[in-house]
């Protein structure tokens, strides 16, 4: 596996490749990595012929309260994780190699972009859509392949690359959990073992609200208040949870469609996210990933 650090070579390494016919799939990802980020890189090799990951801390997407000094950097072991994975390519740009001081753009998603996890984190997903474009803009990949872990930020990301007419497909990977049902994040590294041991508590959360609908209930209010409950009970400071429409990410009234099971809190001054994503048609009931491929004029 080969490692670029500025966008030229990056681009430079690809462009022999594109000309050869090869299929280009891109994993972005602040590295850490974890079995979610290798089962990415997995569908990636599985579905292009050319696989790039990269690995780059954004500060763009942090808060200035946030944990951008402290989030952990593992560059030594990512780099055998992706070789190991048959990954092709690592990009892995510093700061500089990324943004000018003198940068002027931005991207902003309007809407999806300010509730959930964007309303306590204003700017975030804009500082996530910046980068994601650039990284399509240097890389240009065919595919790119993001976790339904973050489902909100694959919304924005499939909207930003429709409305940009970014020409790639975007494919979704389901979440990959700890055996006690904790979604993997590079951030579970901060849990100390009592917080671990409660963080299972929003899985469970999830998992009985989808049991709920699974037995008929389509009022999205009791189930609001149950996941609010089983967190708190279990030590979580809630930021929120209940249904939304998965599409809007507005208020459901009823559950119908495609529904986004969702919900943040901290437990122990760690910040945790999950979600379920369901399709409810009538009484059946099934777990999707977040994808809206008829959004993009290119798939
Ligand atoms: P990061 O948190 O490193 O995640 C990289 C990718 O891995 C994202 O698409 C994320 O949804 C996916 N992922 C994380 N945990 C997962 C899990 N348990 N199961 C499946 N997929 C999982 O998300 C980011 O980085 C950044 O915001 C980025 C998109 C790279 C832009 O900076």
């Amino acid at each position: 596996m080969k490692t670029v650090t500025t966008p030229r070579e990056a681009r430079r390494a690809i462009d022999e490749i594109k000309k050869a016919g090869a299929r280009v799939g891109l994993v972005p990802t602040m590295g850490a990595l974890h079995e979610g980020h290798a089962s990415l890189v997995r569908m990636a090799r599985a579905r292009t012929e050319f696989v790039v990951a990269s690995i780059f801390v954004n500060p763009r997407q942090f808060g200035p309260k946030e944990d951008l000094s402290r989030y952990p950097r593992t560059l030594e072991a990512d780099r055998r994780m992706l070789e190991d994975l048959g990954c092709d390519l690592l990009f892995h740009p510093n700061d500089a190699d990324l943004y000018s001081p003198a940068d002027r753009t931005r991207i902003s998603v309007e809407g999806i972009s300010d509730v959930l996890c964007g309303a306590a984190r204003r700017d975030h997903f804009q500082g996530v859509a910046l980068v994601v474009a650039k990284l399509f803009n240097i890389i240009g990949p065919d595919a790119a392949f993001f976790g339904q872990k973050d489902a909100q930020q694959a919304l924005v990301i499939q909207r930003m690359a429709a409305d940009l007419d970014i020409p790639v497909t975007i494919l979704l990977g389901p979440t990959v959990r700890e055996a006690d049902g904790l979604a993997m994040s590079s951030r579970n590294r901060y849990l100390d073992p009592e917080s671990r041991s409660k963080a299972p508590a929003m899985y469970a959360a999830l998992a009985s609200a989808r049991r709920r609908i699974e037995a008929g209930e389509r009022d999205p209010a009791p189930l609001a208040a149950m996941m609010t409950g089983t967190m708190r009970a279990a030590g979580f400071d809630v930021e929120y949870a209940g249904a939304v429409d998965g599409a809007t990410l507005e208020p459901l009234e009823r559950m119908a469609g495609t529904v986004l099971l969702a919900c943040a809190g901290r437990i122990g001054g760690t910040r945790l996210i999950d979600n379920v994503t369901l399709r409810v048609s009538g009484a059946k009931v099934e777990e999707i990933v977040l994808e809206f491929p008829e959004w993009s004029r290119y798939v």
